[in-house]
């Protein structure tokens, strides 16, 4: 759509500058001496243009076209890349992963930062619904039928029967402005459609969350129709 271009190409301008101000902030990290109270404002402001850049990403991956640049990916590998991303936060917060990984699991195809975005988007969700005191992440992948089944399971807050009506929509969220924008799950959402997957989600309030991943381990190639003579 018209409006999908315009947030993209400007999602996409702002890049360069956001960049920009990131590098000079991490010089004056590096290169001046500073008192622990500036370094601090400096390392904020820097977090502040990470935010910025992930806020980016997400509407780049909104209005994204169809994937055409699909490859045989292996979805442990791609899986192990985000846990490293969430690894310190998650350690800060005493949230435990357990990976009960898929022996001989076979490969995907798929556009790998797109995959890549929506595991980083739900183990997201999974971290922030964990209560202070600590919790787990447990990823459990396996085959079904025709599918690699990717799930992720939190032992947080859970979602209410009234809250679960909203999770897919563009711009919901239950949490403060400056930690959700409410797009994770909606960017997810279009981008295992485009991968002809499905996403499903199961929760208890109180107990936790799993959403579920089915992805297609052979995409459906159109058969060649025999010619009429
Ligand atoms: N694992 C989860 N446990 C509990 N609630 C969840 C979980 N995942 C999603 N939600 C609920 O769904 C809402 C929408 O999720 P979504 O990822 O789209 O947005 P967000 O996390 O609020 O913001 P953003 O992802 O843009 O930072 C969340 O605000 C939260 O209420
Ligand atoms: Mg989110």
């Amino acid at each position: 759509s018209a409006t999908g271009k315009m947030a993209a190409s400007m999602a996409h301008e702002f890049n360069n500058p956001i960049y920009g101000i990131h590098n000079v902030l991490e010089k004056i990290l590096r290169r001046v001496k500073l008192g622990v109270n500036n370094r601090r404002f400096v390392k904020l402001a820097i977090q502040e243009c990470d935010r910025i850049t992930g806020l980016i990403r997400k509407i780049l991956d909104f209005h994204s076209p169809s994937p055409e640049n699909k490859e045989r990916m292996d979805v442990h590998e791609a899986i192990e890349d985000m846990v490293l991303l969430v690894q310190n936060s998650f350690k800060e917060r005493n949230i435990r992963v357990v990976k009960e990984f898929a022996v001989d699991l076979p490969c995907i195809e798929a556009v790998p930062d797109q995959f890549k975005q929506v595991i980083l988007n739900l183990l997201q969700n999974a971290g922030e619904a964990i209560p202070k005191r600590g919790g787990t992440v447990t990823l459990i992948t396996s085959v079904l039928e025709n599918n690699v089944q990717i799930q992720i399971k939190d032992t947080g807050a859970g979602i209410s029967k009234e809250v679960m009506k909203n999770i897919f929509d563009p711009f919901f969220s239950t949490k403060v402005a400056v930690k959700g924008t409410g797009l994770g799950l909606s960017v997810s959402y279009g981008i295992i459609k485009k991968h002809h997957g499905e996403i499903m989600v199961d929760s208890f309030p109180g107990r936790g969350t799993t959403f579920t991943l089915f992805l297609p381990i052979k995409q459906e190639t159109p058969v060649a129709l025999p010619r009429r003579a």
